[in-house]
């Protein structure tokens, strides 16, 4: 199942929120249909987020008919619709900075069709660098994974949430290949439960030993021993190692550090974000209250209840044992290593 794909004249998306019932894809070939994949949460997950609105870049250039000269206006307003549509994860911002960047790079071009040319090319590179990335996170941090361990993992961050592969489960399925015995407790995740049908899922086609349980039960798992380490992914890290992830995680980080369990956080360096200084900076989303009062449809609260629906929190530097990049693994002091990590080729 992959999450995205280019067709060459429209992006294939794969409708996440339908899993694991039903396997609904969307042709997008206009920028708007890929904007609202992405608010609806057909495409999810900091990285494929990323490589899906390079995409929709390459919509809008491929949808605008009129001669060379009027093109930088009209992608600007592509790029300002595409940027709207989440505020948390920066691979979003990440991937539409590259595409700009190489926009500017062809003005000095005749022809539209070389411009649409090179936006593919640079899409399809963003796309390439995640897969490569996810697979360089896996090999760098099954080192730290024990021979047999129990991991305890919150929402998705496996292949579904990337191009290929996955952050945190690339790690966990770099181990489980490394002929390592692992078994994993997947948080149900609330509200929109990506841990019970997304990860659940993946580790089930892998076959990777899974547990489901729902958010409430990680600190009494911990508390009898049944967690050896904690691995979630990322969609904003500061430069001080704060990290924003889906909603709970700062709970299992507490939980983790109260039973002193390591804590790792596994994401490329296009998530991390050294212009935030720390993570009360970072943009959290709201999301509708539907999402609340209702379980797919199904009303699970009184009608019109008052409904606070933060889709991330931010986990203190503090609380993260390490950073797992495809560049090596960080550990504190996150301000000065994760500089380091950042120059470092
Ligand atoms: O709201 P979502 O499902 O997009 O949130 C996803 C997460 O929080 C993931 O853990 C994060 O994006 C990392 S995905 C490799």
């Amino acid at each position: 199942m992959k999450s995205i794909e280019w067709l060459g004249d429209a992006l294939r998306i794969l409708n996440q929120s339908k899993l694991p019932a039903e396997i609904v894809y969307r042709d997008a070939v206009s920028y708007e249909s890929v904007a609202e994949a992405i608010e609806n949460m057909e495409v999810r997950g900091a990285p494929a987020i990323g490589a899906a609105v390079a995409y929709g870049f390459v919509l809008g250039a491929l949808e605008y008919q009129g001669d060379l000269d009027g093109l930088p206006a009209f992608m600007e307003r592509v790029q300002a619709r595409l940027a709207e549509t989440r505020p948390t994860a920066v691979n979003l911002f990440w991937a539409l900075r590259r595409m700009e960047d190489r926009l500017r790079e062809c003005w000095d071009m005749d022809d539209i069709e070389d411009v649409r040319k090179v936006l593919i090319e640079e899409a399809g590179r963003i796309a390439e660098d995640d897969r490569r990335m996810n697979r360089l996170i896996g090999e760098q941090g099954k080192e730290i994974i024990p021979e047999k361990a129990n991991i305890l993992t919150h929402c998705n961050a496996g292949a579904l949430a990337t191009v290929e592969y996955g952050t945190a489960l690339g790690v966990i399925r770099a181990a489980h290949e490394a002929g390592k015995k692992i078994h994993v407790y997947a948080d149900e995740t609330r509200p929109l439960l990506q841990g019970a049908r997304l990860t659940a899922l993946e580790l089930i086609e892998e076959n990777i030993s899974v547990t489901l349980i729902a958010d409430n039960m990680a600190g009494y798992l911990m508390q009898q021993g049944k967690v050896d380490l904690v691995i979630v992914g990322a969609d904003r890290i500061a430069a001080n190692g704060d990290t924003a992830n889906k909603i709970g995680t700062y709970s299992v980080a507490v939980l983790a550090h109260a039973h002193g369990i390591p804590f790792y956080v596994a994401a490329p360096t296009s998530t991390i974000d050294l212009k935030v200084a720390t993570g009360q900076e970072i943009p959290i989303e709201e999301r509708p209250a539907k999402e609340m009062r209702e379980c797919f449809g199904v009303p699970v609260a009184p009608e019109g209840v008052q409904v606070y629906n933060p889709a991330f929190d931010v986990t203190p530097a503090k609380y993260i044992t390490g950073i797992i990049t495809e560049k090596g693994i960080v550990s504190a002091p996150y301000s000065v290593n994760l500089l380091k990590l950042m120059v470092r080729s």
